[in-house]
């Protein structure tokens, strides 16, 4: 059983609302991604102490400091990227009368506050915006409440819940229509504290807080698993082989759209042991059990858009694999979202082959099974780096997410989780142990985690990856770096040795090389067996002699063979499946960009030219005279720009990478330094004990 990070939108309400009661509540299950930590950070400075939120979801006591006790804060209220940390507060600190100045990172300053901060001013409430029209950061500055009465445009839950709390805290009435119902988590759980809300009617959807209450009762909470979250999986699920099974999955209906959405595209999906609700405030929740197969397309418009907002990402995603045009309407709230999500979406679709239309209110999408590549941007959005993850992850796929750290706002340890289950579902779906996994497309490679030798293992160490420019000490320290952490190396340049072996040793002539060499290597059986520290090439079973792959012949040809497409491509299935595992460490020219583009820790060395002439001169027994250092840099430095601008391939710096420049270090000095660097960063909270 798989489990999800806790719902963010109910850990925002039960961290605000608790911050309210009158004695001490206790919270499990409380997602510890950057938005909950975003509203604990701010209620801390108003005056309430949330403990730090615990990473596994274990349960923590806040202390209410009662219905009026938060206190004006001495600094900004920084709300980082969270829109439903800042529309709840303007609400809440506006009812409240506490004046404080809120504010967000850039995406969050660039998203509508007005839908808020208008019907709380026509109802009394005073603010100054302090940044670009209608945006953060606002101050809450002060006036009298008096009944909220409001009628909204759009079917939001973010504004519907600001009213209600600016109702609570200002003891007013409240009476918000919006023309279709969003998610209900801030009525039900008022309902659990005492208080009294009304739902009248259902189109359009209306919500009343007839009587402002003197208190609110503490909570007992266990908050379940985030159907947002959980959606990722499902189509991962959906679109794989065999079974996945969700524990205690929130199942709110408000929030459930994408459930019925995936079930009419073809999805097998079931709930099993429903937990119903037998008080008036309770969340329902259930495991959800997800049987790989086919999709196909559908529509998705009008009022089951609020039921699944979130999950447009990645349903998109799963239009682009079945079959058929989706069509996807009436979501134009999508574009004031994290980022704009329509474009986003249209934009990497057509980045990675996928055919698709955009509107000004959604998207067709022309559904298909053609390999997906291409490298995509997550425009500071976690639902968009998900989504593509997702599709970078489905059989056939090679797909970037320029920016995967994006993902801790809601779900924290997504990458690792979704590597366990690719590894998990691959190992399934492997030939038995010892035989060899087809590569799509090609002859078998025994490149397969099963024919690897592999068990799956989630959540172990991580995937380290070194990149770096020619004579930058690459593979050495890639391997006595492997050594001092006790992973296994990973030397991509073994392959492509091999492959050119394979090639010299065949009837094709050079010139046939590029068109089908990649066949010729595939039949030989290229694969990769795991040693004690690292990996043995073998052909055909046959561990390949490091004489034979460093022989001049072979020196003389790898750069060229490695610079074609066909034989990259088929390399790259051994490479990622030796990577299924973790605790690796590979050093390459793509190993961070393409092949791994999730690896949990990228480091980039760099040393000055000179620097690295004067190695490569060492490395190959010659002289060190200033002429030929000199000689050697103009000889790199062609290199280099060859590299960077070649067709394949290219030399390029992951953009998360951390940038260690070894110039001036001797080599033991250089492995302890990126050992350091590899521990703080995976050591930082992943708790692997390195
Ligand atoms: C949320 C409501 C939705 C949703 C957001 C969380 C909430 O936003 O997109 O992720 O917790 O109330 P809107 O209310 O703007 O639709």
């Amino acid at each position: 059983m798989i489990r999800v990070p806790g719902d963010k939108s109910i850990s925002h309400r039960a961290l605000l609302l608790s911050a309210l009661s009158f004695a001490p509540s206790r919270l499990e299950g409380l997602l510890p991604g950057e938005d909950c930590a975003s509203t604990a950070a701010i209620l801390r400075a108003l005056g309430c102490p949330v403990p730090e939120l615990p990473r596994d979801g274990g349960p923590i006591r806040v202390h209410g400091v009662g219905l009026r006790g938060l206190k004006a804060p001495g600094e900004t209220l920084d709300c980082g990227n969270s829109g439903t940390t800042a529309r709840l507060l303007l609400g809440l600190l506006s009812g409240l009368g506490v004046q404080a100045v809120l504010t967000g990172d850039a995406s969050l300053r660039r998203r509508p506050m007005r839908r808020v901060t208008d019907p709380l001013g026509e109802a009394g409430a005073r603010f100054r915006e302090e940044g670009e029209p209608g945006c953060l950061p606002v101050r809450v500055a002060g006036g009298e409440l008096t009944a909220v009465r409001h009628t909204s445009r759009v079917a939001s839950a973010q504004v519907k819940s600001a009213l209600l709390l600016a109702g609570v805290g200002a003891g007013v009435e409240v009476d918000v229509t919006e023309p279709a119902a969003s998610r209900d988590h801030s009525e039900r759980m008022l309902r659990r504290m005492g208080v009294q809300v009304q739902q009248v009617g259902s189109t359009p959807h209306r919500v009343v807080l007839p009587v402002a209450p003197t208190r609110l009762d503490p909570l007992d909470l266990l908050v379940p698993g985030d159907i947002s979250s959980a959606a990722f999986l499902l189509v991962l699920g959906a679109l794989g082989r065999g079974t996945l099974e969700l524990a205690n999955v929130g199942l709110n209906p408000t929030r459930t759209g994408a459930l019925h959405v995936l079930r009419r595209m073809g999805a097998r999906i079931t709930v099993e042991s429903a937990r119903e609700m037998d008080d008036p405030g309770g969340e329902p929740a259930g495991d959800l059990v997800v049987q790989g197969g086919t999709l196909h397309a559908t529509r998705i418009q009008g009022d089951e858009i609020p039921s699944l907002i979130d999950e447009i990402p990645i349903l998109g995603v799963a239009a682009a694999r079945a079959e058929g045009t989706t069509e996807i309407r009436d979501a134009a709230e999508l574009r004031v979202k994290e980022t704009d999500r329509i474009r986003a979406l249209a934009v990497n679709l057509r980045a990675v082959g996928v055919e698709v239309e955009e509107h000004p209110d959604g998207l067709t999408i022309q559904g298909g099974d053609h390999p997906l590549q291409g490298r995509v941007r997550a425009f500071g959005d976690h639902r968009i780096a998900m989504a593509f993850g997702v599709l970078g992850a489905l059989p056939g796929n090679r797909i970037e997410v320029d920016d995967p750290g994006v993902v801790d706002v809601s779900y924290p340890g997504f990458w690792e989780q979704l590597r366990a289950l690719t590894h998990q579902r691959r190992a399934a779906a492997a030939a038995p142990a010892g035989e060899s996994a087809a590569v799509p497309g090609s002859a078998p490679v025994a490149g397969s985690a099963a024919a690897a030798g592999f068990a799956p293992t989630p959540g172990s160490a991580p995937v380290v990856t070194l990149d770096g420019p020619a004579g930058s000490g690459k593979s050495s320290t890639a391997k006595a770096v492997a050594r001092e952490l006790g992973f296994r190396h990973l030397d991509s340049g073994a392959l492509y040795r091999a492959a050119t072996l394979v090639l010299l040793d065949s009837d094709l002539p050079p010139e046939a090389w590029e068109a089908r060499g990649a066949e010729a290597v595939a039949e030989r059986g290229l694969a990769l067996q795991a040693v004690d520290d690292g990996f043995q090439v073998t052909l055909g079973g046959e561990p390949v002699a490091p004489e034979a792959l460093r022989s001049p012949r072979v020196t003389e040809r790898v750069s060229a063979v490695s610079a074609m497409a066909p034989i990259r491509d088929l390399i790259l299935e051994p490479l990622r499946a030796a990577g299924l595992r973790g605790g690796i460490v590979a050093d390459g020219r793509d190993m961070g960009t393409v092949v791994f583009p999730q690896a949990e820790v990228k480091v980039y060395l760099t040393a000055s030219i000179s620097e690295r002439a004067r190695r490569r001169i060492l490395q190959d027994g010659g002289e060190l005279s200033a002429t030929r250092i000199e000689e050697e840099a103009r000889r790199l430095a062609d290199r280099d720009a060859q590299d960077r601008n070649r067709e394949v391939a290219p030399l390029r710096r992951p953009a998360e990478a951390l940038d260690v420049d070894t110039t001036g270090l001797d080599f033991p000095g250089q492995v302890a330094l990126v050992v350091a660097r590899v521990r703080e960063v995976w050591g930082n909270g992943n708790g692997a004990g390195l």
